[in-house]
């Protein structure tokens, strides 16, 4: 399988930070609390570095399509309890999770496949558990449109990214019969992090 983000692995998080400066780590840590009586589920976690000031009570799986980035979070993330997982993530029968983290990665999908992923953690999660999300959303500024248009650009060629856009993801993970719970935003609603739980209807 081909590395799509091994070019640019080593070089991700500090490209991030110049961008953004810390509003993405931020963002990623929004809603993490109480984590030594969780057990965590990361699905495209990159280079693990903004999850390192938390790494002694994370416990759980860390799946990683990309082995680079796989590597560097092993480094990252020593003082960890994660079961660090190379490739897509599979459903394992009867492992339940308290929480799911998806950081900046169904923008990296298409709408099909967030549709299959979003069905298949429900079966992943624990009853009262809940999906972390925090990505991109619609720019609403000058400035962030002009930067969403180079960035998806950027990331098109240099880790074969296959959108042109952003999920609409509150129609999706609703179409899916998840419910949003809270939400936090950053950069004038350009990034957001929401929490998703399972919806009875
Ligand atoms: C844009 S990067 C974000 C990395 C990290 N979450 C962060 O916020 O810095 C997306 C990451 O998701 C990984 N990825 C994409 N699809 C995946 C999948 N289906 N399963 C696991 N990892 C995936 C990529 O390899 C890449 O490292």
């Amino acid at each position: 399988m081909k590395d799509s983000y091994g070019f640019i692995a080593p070089y991700y998080n500090r490209l991030a930070k110049l961008v953004f400066g810390n509003q993405l780590a931020l963002a990623k840590q929004s809603f993490i609390s109480d984590l030594r009586k969780k057990k965590v589920l990361i699905i495209g976690g990159g280079d693990g570095k903004d999850y390192q000031i938390y790494q002694e009570g994370l416990q759980g799986d860390y799946w990683e399509l990309s082995q680079a980035m796989l590597e560097l979070a092993k480094k990252n993330l020593p003082k960890s309890s994660l079961n660090f997982q190379w490739g897509y993530f599979r459903q394992v029968e009867d492992q339940t999770y308290d929480e799911i983290w998806l950081h900046f990665v169904l923008d990296t999908m298409l709408d099909s496949e967030i549709v299959e992923l979003l069905d298949q953690l429900k079966k992943s999660l624990v009853p009262s558990g809940s999906i972390f999300l925090v990505d991109f959303f619609q720019p609403t500024t000058l400035k962030s449109k002009v930067l969403q248009f180079l960035m998806i650009s950027f990331f098109r060629i240099a880790a074969q990214h296959k959108r042109k856009n952003t999920p609409d993801y509150e129609e999706l993970f609703k179409r899916c019969l998840w419910e949003k719970e809270e939400e936090h935003i950053f950069l004038k609603c350009w990034i957001k992090a929401q929490l998703w739980k399972k919806s009875d209807g």
